[in-house]
């Protein structure tokens, strides 16, 4: 009796692949250091923590980048002819506006060093330029974006995470799998 064969599950090239899931991990410890540091009282730890927060987070910056130079060369795999046409328009937008707020959150934090009169050092060793004038009013306001850029991403990688999980367990037509290494069946 023939077996019946599985789809061809077409996956993201391996720098795609490492790329979206190193700057998932940072991302997700970048957030919960952003809350705790923000909270504390002023100590060596909350300034030690502010420096690592704002070396990781330009280091996001950077994969991001590099990520969208990756994905001008390498099209993304087409998605499965079985996800209706509205529902890739939605995927598509989605990941844009993920990429907007991957690009933003960083800028935004830069930025609000900068406007707080406070150069970043990456990792002590490259001093990166001011992108703003020293300025309070602006530093405030800067924070605000910086909080509210993040609440957003947060949101939409709840919608991104849940959409993945229905296609492997309900859909069952693996567009999970293509970000995951291993087999192409
Ligand atoms: C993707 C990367 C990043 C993520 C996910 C992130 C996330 C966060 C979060 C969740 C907060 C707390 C916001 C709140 O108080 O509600 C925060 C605060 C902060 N972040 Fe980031 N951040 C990132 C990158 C950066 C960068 C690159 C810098 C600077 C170079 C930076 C500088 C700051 C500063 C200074 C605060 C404290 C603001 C305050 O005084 O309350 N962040 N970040």
């Amino acid at each position: 009796m023939k077996m019946a064969s599985r789809p061809h599950i077409r996956r993201y090239a391996w720098p795609a692949m490492a790329l979206h899931w190193l700057v998932a991990l940072l991302i997700f410890g970048l957030f919960p250091l952003g809350l705790y540091m923000s909270e504390l009282p002023l100590s060596v730890l909350k300034l030690q923590l502010y420096a690592w927060h704002k070396w990781f987070g330009i280091t996001v910056l950077l994969l991001v980048v590099l990520r969208l130079g990756w994905r001008a060369g390498h099209r993304p795999p087409e998605l499965p002819a079985s996800i209706p046409r509205w529902q890739q328009r939605v995927a598509e937008w989605l990941h844009g506006l993920l990429y907007v707020l991957i690009l933003g959150i960083p800028l935004s934090g830069w930025m609000l060093s900068s406007a707080a009169d406070v150069r970043v050092v990456w990792w002590g060793v490259l001093a990166l330029p001011m992108l703003l004038p020293t300025s309070k009013p602006l530093a405030h306001a800067l924070v605000l974006v910086h909080a509210t850029l993040n609440y957003t991403l947060a949101a939409l990688v709840a919608v991104h995470v849940a959409a993945a999980l229905k296609h492997q367990f309900i859909d069952r037509d693996g567009v999970l799998s293509r970000m995951l290494p291993g087999s192409s069946r």
